[in-house]
Parts: C-alpha cells; structure tokens; sequence
C-alpha cells in the first residue's frame, strides 16, 4: 500500500501542530480583547451558497471549488472561504433580529482547487472575523486594527497592508464603463478568462495574476475619481481614524480582492519572500451580502488570515514562538512487577496538573531515560528496587544534570518547587 495524502493537503505532526495551536492562542487571545465571539459552521455546505456570496466570475467559484453530489443528488461544496457560512449562519439563527452589531471569530480548514506551491495549499487553514450590523467607519478602522495588532502580538513587523476602496453597486456603474472603455482596444489580447471577465465584472480583470495582462492594465483609470460622495466620506473617515491610532497603510487602487462580496473598504497584508503569493490576510467591507442571501439590507465587514503563510513568516523573520513546555516528567519504572507504582504515582501528577508521561514498554533504564530526552521531559522520576523497597523515588533534573532521593509523599512539592504549580 503506498496511500499518500493528496496534492496540495498536510499532516501536522507534532511540533508543527504545536506551533499552530500557540498561534491560534495568540490570535484568539487579540479577538477576545476586542470584543468577538467564537462561530463554528459545517466544513460543507450547498454549493449555491458559495456562488451567489463569492461570485460567479471569480476564480474561486469558476476554478477551484471541490462540488460534488451528496446521495441525494444535492450539490454540496467543501467551504473555500469562511464568510458566506457565518452570514448564512446569522440569517438562519435569527441573529439578525438581536441587537447590532454581532462580532463574531472563526478558524479551521479551508478548501481550493488550486496549483499548490509553497503557501498555497487546496486544504489551507484560516482565522477569519466577521462584523454584521453596523456600517460606521470605526468598525472597519477596528477590525483593521484588529488585524494589525495579532501581526504585532506575532512579532511580525515586516508587512505592508494595502486599503482600497471599490465602491458601491451605484459608483461602479460609471467605473464599469470607465474600464470597459480603457480596455475594449486591447481586449482581444488580454487572457481567456480576462475577456469573460470583460463583461460579467470587469473589475475582475484588475486582480488578474497574468503578466500579459498585468501590462496591458498597467495605466487603468483609478476608482477614486468614480466614488459616489457616500463611499468618498466613508473612506475618508476610514483613512483618518486609522492616521489617528498610527496605523500604517499604502493607497492601492488595483486592490480589488478575489471575491465578489465586497463593497467600500478592502485590505491586504502582505509580506515579501513567503512564497508566489504574498497575501497573508485580506478582507474588507460587504454591505450586500446579507440581503444577497435572503437577509433584510445589513452591512458587514470582516478579513481572515492564511495561518499557513503566517508561519512561514514567523520561520522566516526568525521570530521564536514560545510554545507550550513538553513533558515535566517522565516516570521510569524498572522493573514490570511495579508497573502498578509507577502507574499510580504517574495519575496522582496529572491530576495535580502536570505534564507526564512513562514509558509502557518495558524498556531498560538507558533506553528509557533515551525517551525522557527525546520527549523533552525535565524531570525524570526513577521507581527502581531500592527506592520501591524504601518508599521513596530518585528524580533527575536533566537540564541541570543533578539527582537527588526523596519519600514519594514529597514528590508532589518538589514538582511544584522545580517546575511551579499547574
Ligand atoms: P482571501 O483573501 O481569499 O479572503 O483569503 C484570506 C487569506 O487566506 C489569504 O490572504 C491567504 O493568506 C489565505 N489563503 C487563501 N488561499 C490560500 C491557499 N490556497 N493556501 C494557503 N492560504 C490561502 C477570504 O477568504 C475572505 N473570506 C476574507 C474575508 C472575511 N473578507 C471579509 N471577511
């Protein structure tokens, strides 16, 4: 049998998962400081979902979608994003009817059919939030703040975050044709999927990742010139707030984001060297997904973060992670007969809290203090003969190399004096 996992998936092992587990901590720990609650929703859902809130002319929905039938016949897709499930989720809980606005966190594994390479996977992983109900320009400078403050907790200072704002449905009328008309003399030489792209939503063409393309739009007419008053203040207001609180942030009107949804403010994260894709967080405004799904009229606004590309870019910037300690102690019993001891000794320090572990494989002395190193255990405690015999236990501090015997009635204490209370 040679079943290896699919293109494009991951194991985690251990150590690895580790240090996702300590980065989702530390971005948990940022959103609960900022007010959000935790949302979990189905990895699948209908595929309609997916193409009426991300869009039909985006790549995601046109390219990179696992669809398939259930054995009923019903089309149900592996989720490529979070934000249509947790609007999807709102509608259907009623949440719309409470008071505004819902803040809410989410994180898991995410799903595109898309050419893998280094930080871009087709099961990835994703923190995201989501803010339903209010449409003031402080909600967008805080979830961007937000943003900016879990790369800061990270350690991660070499970033650069792009704003932009694409609008409403009433500006993009005049900018539509605005870019219809820059780019109807050279349409015929832009990609196939650009000149589909042409008349479904010519936005579109702006994110096109394509060199020929990325040329021919080089001198594109920028969205400020078109944005209706509303859309011009609310920006504004967005710039200002985040001048006011010192956040750093580069104008980029080709920032148009790969999915339909968004409308006014969208955002990017981007940090050099991590791959062939430099975005490790994106988001912004969508006043019209709500009512896109079924909802009445109700603005939101969100982003989420590839956890993948953001420990490529901890390893890079050599940014150390604390992670959690490994074993505090590790139980060696050398002789079979006393398992029971040991076992006993082994329940009583993780019921006080503590990290251990004993070897139940009857190996020798050598092989099993072996284990306690490679295992990263502390401390080691040893039930030989003499010490059943006299009640008592030997333990060694493997980073100070020293050892010392004691009763077992005070191995308790030694552990909390050696390691601090769990
Ligand atoms: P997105 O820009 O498509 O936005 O994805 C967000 C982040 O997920 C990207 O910046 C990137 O770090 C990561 N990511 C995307 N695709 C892959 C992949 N194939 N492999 C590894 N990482 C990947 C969204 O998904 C929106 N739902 C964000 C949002 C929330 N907008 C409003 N609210």
């Amino acid at each position: 049998m040679n079943i290896k996992a699919p293109r494009g998936t991951e194991d985690w092992l251990p150590g690895r998962s580790e240090r996702l587990r300590r980065l989702l901590d530390i971005i948990v720990h940022r959103a609960q400081l900022y007010g959000y609650d935790e949302v979990i929703t189905p990895i699948f859902e209908h595929t309609e979902l997916f193409t009426r809130s991300v869009g039909e002319a985006t790549d995601i929905v046109q390219k990179e979608m696992y669809t398939f039938n259930d054995k009923k016949g019903r089309s149900i897709t592996l989720r490529p994003e979070g934000t249509a499930s947790v609007v999807r989720a709102f509608l259907e809980h009623q949440v719309q009817a409470q008071s505004q606005p819902t803040k809410w966190y989410y994180h898991g594994p995410m799903f595109r059919y898309d050419k893998p390479q280094a930080g871009r996977l087709r099961q990835f992983h994703q923190f995201g939030v989501e803010v339903l109900g209010s449409e003031a320009p402080e909600v967008d400078a805080e979830v961007i703040c937000l943003l900016i403050d879990i790369l800061r907790d990270l350690g991660l200072t070499n970033y650069e975050m792009h704003l932009n704002s694409v609008g409403c449905p009433e500006c993009r009328v005049e900018y539509r044709k605005a870019l219809i008309n820059y780019i109807e003399p050279f349409r015929q030489q832009l990609c196939a999927d650009c000149q589909r792209r042409v008349d479904i939503n010519p936005l579109r063409v702006l994110d096109c990742k394509a060199v020929g393309c990325q040329d021919l739009m080089s001198d594109y007419p920028p969205i400020y010139d078109y944005l209706c008053p509303h859309c011009n203040q609310h920006f504004s207001q967005v710039q200002a707030l985040l001048e006011t609180v010192g956040v750093k942030y580069e104008l980029d009107p080709g920032l148009v984001r790969g999915l339909d949804y968004y409308t006014q403010t969208a955002f990017e994260i981007h940090i050099k060297g991590i791959g062939a894709q430099s975005a490790v967080g994106g988001g912004g405004r969508y006043n019209g997904l709500v009512s896109e799904l079924g909802g009445s009229p109700m603005p939101g606004i969100g982003f989420a973060m590839g956890l993948e590309r953001l420990l490529i870019a901890l390893e890079l910037s050599g940014v150390a992670m604390a992670l959690a300690p490994q074993l505090d102690a590790f139980i060696c019993v050398l002789d079979a007969h006393n398992a029971r001891q040991g076992f006993t000794l082994l329940k009583e320090l993780r019921d006080a809290g503590f990290r251990c572990d004993q070897d139940y494989n009857q190996r020798g002395l050598k092989a099993q203090m072996r284990l306690a190193d490679k295992k990263g255990a502390r401390l080691v405690i040893i039930l030989g003969e003499d010490e059943i015999r006299e009640g008592t236990c030997t333990i060694r501090d493997m980073q100070e190399k020293n050892q010392e015997t004691m009763p077992r009635d005070q191995v308790l204490n030694y552990l909390k004096s050696r390691v601090g209370t769990r």
